[in-house]
């Protein structure tokens, strides 16, 4: 995923960020010393054991990758450093993940429509997603006016405690000091559905690493988001959905792309609209292969301590992955909504590109389907070999030739 330079830098190689968050922890009395952030000693002993426990259970290691997973934030023997854990070191790859979709948002002409913000985070945690939107609107704005409310919605009341303050504290230090919080601490009981029928309208939706830890078939989990959004979206409103780039938990996400299409075509909702990462109603070109499935992939410069932990762990955080949906409500045209130059069609790339001989090599999605392609930059393409091509390139006018295992880009109006 493309993003600009700000934002892959907005977290290091300077200390800034890190001196920030220390500070903030600092004052939340999570810190033994000032300093405890650049301790080894620390970092090892107290943090990375429950890092270490944490990416056990978020990857599954021992159970099926498809189990949805169990409480966690009670286990153990110090909840408290449990807690710090994720927050030093999930929250703030959570963060980045959301501000990159609102980047990719941003980089593809969306502007915000919807008002003042006024965002729900479900499962929120540290509230990882609405800091990942302030950094995102920070660096690759959409234009959300100055005044904001969040809604964030956690069965941990102790994390949702830390996140609220947290949110707080970040979004002052942003400047988006009239951004404001809600906690929510309940545990949500889908057979109540997401939101009680009481709740107000928001216009944006956010759902970071949540969905995988319900364990509800995904027909049923479409028919009621869709019944959420239909009571408790407003119009232009946005709905994010981030999940692992695991093999079955993103085709779990993208399962549930399948049925909420299903419905929106068979209610005829003309006005809900999946946005990305594919550009279009089409079928999903990674489910038609039962071992396939499609994730992204952003890079950034991780925090000083960051890079600390990752080397201790044994863990290489310097790109991260996961799978997401955008999903609008708009009675305007995904073109309107998305104004890419040229838009009629688009090939995304769904995966690194390499070369073979004088060719880059890769995947691409798009109306016609999954397939391997290759290009030849040199020819009379804009694309050169300098600037090369990435996971989530978009191709514009794109004239391909060949089958799904062998095609060729022939002639191509622009990379964005
Ligand atoms: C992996 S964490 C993600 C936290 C945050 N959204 C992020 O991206 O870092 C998933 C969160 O969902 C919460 N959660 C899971 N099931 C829940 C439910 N039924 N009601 C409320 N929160 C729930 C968990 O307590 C946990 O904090």
């Amino acid at each position: 995923m493309r993003i600009p330079e700000t934002l892959s830098k907005a977290f290091g190689p300077s200390p800034d960020f890190e001196t920030f968050l220390s500070g903030f922890l600092n004052d939340e009395k999570l810190l033994p010393e000032p300093g405890a952030l650049k301790s080894k000693r620390f970092l090892t002993r107290s943090i990375a054991p429950h890092i270490e426990r944490l990416s056990a259970l978020f990857n599954r290691e021992n159970q099926d990758q498809g189990d949805p997973l169990g409480a966690y934030w009670k286990k153990g023997t110090h909840p408290e450093n449990l807690r710090l854990a994720y927050f030093l070191y999930f929250m703030p790859a959570n963060l980045f993940r959301i501000a990159s979709i609102w980047a990719e948002l941003s980089r593809l002409g969306f502007q915000w429509k919807a008002g003042d913000l006024r965002g729900v985070e479900f499962g929120a945690g540290p509230a990882s997603g609405a800091t990942g939107i302030a950094t995102g609107e920070k660096f690759c704005p959409v234009g959300i006016p100055k005044l904001g409310n969040w809604a964030l919605i956690e069965q941990d009341a102790a994390t949702l405690g830390l996140g609220g303050r947290w949110a707080n504290a970040y979004f002052q230090h942003l400047g988006k000091s009239e951004w404001k919080v809600k906690e929510f601490p309940r545990k949500i009981d889908l057979s109540l559905g997401f939101l009680p029928p009481k709740a107000p309208k928001f216009n944006l939706w956010l759902m970071s690493f949540f969905l995988n830890e319900l364990p509800t078939p995904r027909k049923e989990l479409a028919d009621l988001l869709l019944d959420s959004w239909k009571h408790h979206l407003e119009n232009e409103g946005v709905v994010i959905l981030v999940e692992p780039a695991l093999k079955q938990q993103s085709r779990k996400l993208l399962e549930l792309r399948r049925e909420l299409l299903e419905k929106i075509q068979k209610e005829k909702l003309d006005d809900f609209k999946i946005l990305l990462p594919c550009l279009g109603h089409q079928n999903c070109g990674a489910l038609a292969s039962p071992e396939d499935w499609c994730h992204e992939d952003v890079s950034w410069w991780r925090p000083p301590y960051y890079k600390q932990l990752d080397e201790i762990v044994e863990l290489d955080r310097k790109s991260l992955p996961f799978s997401y949906l955008v999903i609008t409500r708009s009675k305007r045209s995904r073109s309107e909504i998305l104004p890419i130059p040229g838009n009629s069609q688009t090939h995304r790339l769904v995966s690194p590109a390499h070369s073979e001989g004088q060719d880059l090599e890769f995947f691409t999605c798009g109306q016609d389907g999954k397939r391997r392609a290759r290009l030849r930059p040199a020819l009379k393409s804009p694309v050169t070999p300098d600037e090369g091509l990435q996971r989530g390139d978009i191709l514009l006018e794109a004239e391909i030739r060949g089958d799904q295992n062998s095609s060729r880009v022939q002639r191509l109006k622009a990379r964005v």
